[in-house]
C-alpha cells in the first residue's frame, strides 16, 4: 500500500447496528463510532478520505431492510453511505490508475457492494476514510469543488442507464431507454435525487420531459428542463394525462415513485406508452411487474425493472456534462459529518429537491445548515 499523507490507525464512522423496520426511526438508529480502524485497500482499492458523501434512500432502506430479501447485510455493524467524493490517500498494490492526492468520485453501488465477491463494504461512504475498487471511481481535476460532483454517481448513473442504457440493463438483461431527439419522455418524481438530474438529461439529449411534482417544486423542475409540470398531490396523473389525449404518447415512463403498486396501475401505465415504449421501474415495485409478466403479455413486453451498475464510463460521461455546466447536481441541504442523524432524516421525511449532503468539516470550507428532528426523530 503506497501512501502520500501519514494515515491515521482509525477513524470516526456511522454504524447501522441492526436493521430498523420503521423508517421513521431509522435515522435514530445509526450510531458514531469514535475509534474504527481505517480500512486497508485490497489489491485493486483505492483509501479515499472522504470529503462529502452523498445522502441517498438506498441508504435508509438498507438500514430498514428493504433490500433484505435480494441484498441481505450479512455482518453488522456496518457504515452505510454509497457516494462520495474526497481525496486519494492510499492504493492496494495492483491500483493503476490513480496516485495519492487525487481527487476522486466514488460509487461504492448497491449491487456491486452485495455481489458475491464483493471484497468491501456493504457501502462504507458515513465514515472518515472509506475503501473503494479503482474500477468503480472517477479522477476529478484538482481545482474542482468536491461538493459539485459527491451526490451525482448513484441517482446520475441510475438516470443516465435508464434513460440511455449505456452499461446498464434491466433485472432480465433486457437493454433500457434510447431516448434522443424527439422523444417523449414522463418522470414520476422529478424533483429529488434521481429525478432532477433525469430530467436535465432526457432535455440535453433533445427530448420532451414531462415530470410530476408536489406544487412548491413544479417551477423549479420546468425550471431545469421539464417541458410540462403534473402536480400530483392535485390530481392523479392518470386523469390529467387522459384528460390531455396523452395516451399512447410516452416513448419512456421512468417511474422513481414505486406508484404502481399493484399489477392493475402498471398496466394503466402502459397505456400511455407509443408503441416500442418502455415503463422503467427503479423504485422497487419488481413484484407488480412481476405480476403484469404473468396477467398481460402486452403490458409485460414494455415494463423493466432496473439496478444501476456503477460503471466509470457512464460516470465519464456525467462528470464531463457537470463540469461542462450542462447538468447540475442540485444540492438541497449540506450536514456536518457530526450530523449525519439529521441529514439521513431530512431525506426521509421527503423534503428535499435535489441531493443531500455530509461533509467532513476538517476537509472542506463547505458550509452547511442544521435542522431539528421532528417528534419521529430526535438524535
Ligand atoms: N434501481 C436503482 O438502481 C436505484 C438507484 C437509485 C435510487 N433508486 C430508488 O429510486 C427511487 C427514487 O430515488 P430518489 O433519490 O430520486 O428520491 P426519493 O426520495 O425516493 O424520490 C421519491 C419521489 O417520489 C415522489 N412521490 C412520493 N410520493 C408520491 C406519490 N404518492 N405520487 C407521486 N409522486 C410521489 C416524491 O415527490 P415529493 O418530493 O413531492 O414528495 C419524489 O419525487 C428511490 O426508491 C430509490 O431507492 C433506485
Amino acid at each position: 500500500m503506497t501512501s502520500k499523507h501519514p494515515v491515521p490507525s482509525t477513524m470516526r464512522a456511522w454504524q447501522c447496528k441492526e436493521y430498523c423496520h420503521n423508517t421513521s426511526r431509522a435515522a435514530k438508529e445509526i450510531s458514531l463510532a469514535g475509534s474504527l480502524p481505517v480500512p486497508s485497500p485490497g489489491s485493486y482499492h483505492v483509501l479515499v478520505h472522504v470529503h462529502f458523501a452523498a445522502v441517498d434512500p438506498m441508504d435508509w432502506n438498507l438500514i430498514t431492510g428493504v433490500y433484505k430479501d435480494r441484498f441481505p447485510v450479512k455482518h453488522f455493524p456496518f457504515v452505510p453511505g454509497f457516494d462520495a467524493a474526497g481525496e486519494v490517500v492510499a492504493l492496494g498494490p495492483d491500483c493503476s490508475t490513480f496516485k495519492a492526492g487525487d481527487k476522486v468520485l466514488m460509487g461504492l453501488g448497491l449491487a456491486e457492494s452485495f455481489s458475491e465477491t464483493a471484497d468491501f463494504g456493504p457501502a462504507g461512504a458515513f465514515a472518515e476514510y472509506c475503501v473503494c475498487p479503482e474500477s468503480q471511481m472517477f479522477k476529478l481535476p484538482a481545482s474542482v469543488d468536491l461538493s459539485v460532483f459527491a451526490g451525482l454517481p448513484m441517482s446520475g448513473l441510475t438516470a443516465y442507464q435508464a434513460l440511455f442504457t449505456g452499461n446498464g440493463s434491466s433485472t432480465t438483461g433486457q437493454p433500457l431507454g434510447n431516448v434522443g431527439p424527439g422523444s417523449q419522455v414522463l418522470v414520476l418524481g422529478g424533483d429529488r435525487g434521481v429525478g432532477h438530474l433525469a430530467v436535465q438529461m432526457a432535455k440535453l439529449r433533445g427530448a420532451t420531459v414531462v415530470a410530476t411534482a408536489s406544487p412548491n417544486k413544479l417551477a423549479w423542475v420546468e425550471a431545469i428542463g421539464a417541458a410540462q409540470t403534473i402536480n400530483y398531490k392535485q390530481e392523479a396523473w392518470t386523469q390529467q394525462l387522459v384528460s390531455e389525449g396523452k395516451e399512447g404518447s410516452f416513448d419512456l415512463l421512468l417511474d422513481l415513485v414505486g406508484w404502481a403498486t399493484s399489477c392493475e396501475e402498471v398496466v394503466r401505465a402502459t397505456k400511455f406508452l407509443c408503441p416500442q415504449g418502455q415503463y422503467i421501474s427503479v423504485a422497487n415495485n419488481a413484484e407488480a411487474l412481476e405480476a403484469v409478466e404473468a396477467a398481460d403479455t402486452q403490458a409485460s413486453c414494455a415494463c423493466k425493472s432496473m439496478l444501476a451498475t456503477c460503471n466509470s464510463e457512464d460516470l465519464d460521461q456525467l462528470v464531463q456534462w457537470v463540469a461542462e455546466g450542462n447538468l447540475k447536481v442540485y444540492v438541497d441541504r449540506t450536514y456536518p459529518f457530526s450530523e449525519a442523524r439529521h441529514a439521513l432524516h431530512h431525506s426521509i421525511l421527503s423534503q428535499s429537491s435535489g441531493k443531500v449532503l455530509l461533509c467532513q468539516c476538517s476537509a472542506s470550507s463547505g458550509h452547511w445548515h442544521a435542522t431539528t428532528l421532528g417528534a419521529s426523530g430526535g438524535a
